[in-house]
């Protein structure tokens, strides 16, 4: 099993509300097109979840009528991220099947707590690529949270265990530190999980942590995965690499 992390800054532009890296996701499409073997596809939030979570304040518990108007407007966005994807996916060849994560998880105090993972199972064993995203979805202590696209890896990878992991982002893995602020930033090629915690990763002011987020989920999947690549899918031979066992960016282990 290949499960793939699309990140927000992969697929949208973050500083432009709603808009799309159509090429990346392209690039992307075709290369799963190719893939024998079973794949889950995730995607973050970028331009279309961050912003609206901004605005409207998502955070702790959700009582306000602008927070709820906020669910709203994220739960309608992420959908519309969704099926962009999807239709991406559909005319390179692919056969994604979405599950709406709203639909199919809950979480407590914005962490996720449960899962459906039986749909995921099915949609693999029927020959499609399930897509699944971070999202808006009903929280047991704050009545609504965002749960990310990390968060859900961890759970893929504990209902698939051993699975090969591949994140996509839109810098060429992981580096000492933030490769867009510091331009000594050097590119760590390989890294073992016990050293994750000590990188100097940027939040990048996302609702849910950025880089430095995503390395704390990452942390979690130590013993749960085969192995874990970091990738740029700005670059057009990396993730077909990537698929074929090779490391064009980071690989932690
Ligand atoms: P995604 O949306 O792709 O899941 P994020 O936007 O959350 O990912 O994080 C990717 C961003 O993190 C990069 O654009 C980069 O500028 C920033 N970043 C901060 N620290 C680091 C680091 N040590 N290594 C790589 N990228 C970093
Ligand atoms: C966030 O998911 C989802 C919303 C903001 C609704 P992620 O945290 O996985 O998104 P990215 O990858 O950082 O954009």
């Amino acid at each position: 099993m290949i499960i793939i992390k699309a990140g927000g800054s992969a697929i949208t532009d973050k500083k432009l509300p709603f808009s799309i890296k159509a090429h990346a996701l392209e690039n992307m499409a075709h290369a799963l097109a190719d893939v024998k073997e079973d794949v889950i596809l995730c995607h973050g939030g970028g331009s279309f979840g961050h912003p609206l979570a901004i605005k409207y304040n998502i955070k702790g518990n959700i009582t306000t009528q602008e927070q709820k108007i906020g669910i709203s407007h994220i739960n309608l966005a992420m959908r519309n991220l969704s099926n962009i994807v999807c239709e991406t996916l559909i005319e390179a060849g692919c056969k994604p099947f979405a599950l709406q994560s709203s639909a199919c998880m809950t979480a407590a105090n914005g962490m996720l707590e449960t899962f459906n993972s039986d749909l995921v199972k099915k949609t693999c064993e029927k020959g499609f690529i399930p897509l699944l995203y971070g999202d808006a979805v009903h929280d047991s202590k704050t009545g609504f949270s965002i749960i990310s696209g990390d968060q859900i890896m961890k759970h893929l990878a504990i209902t698939f265990p051993n699975s090969r992991m591949i994140f996509l982002t839109d810098v060429d893995g992981i580096y000492t530190a933030d490769p867009k602020r510091d331009k000594n930033a050097a590119l760590i090629k390989e890294v073992p999980f016990s050293k994750l915690s000590s990188i100097n990763a940027g939040g990048t002011g996302d609702v849910t942590g950025g880089m430095k987020g995503k390395l704390s989920e990452i942390i979690k999947l130590k013993g749960l995965v085969s192995e874990i690549l970091i990738i740029n899918i700005e670059k057009e031979d990396a993730l077909p690499y990537a698929l074929k066992g090779e490391n064009p960016g980071t690989r932690i282990y």
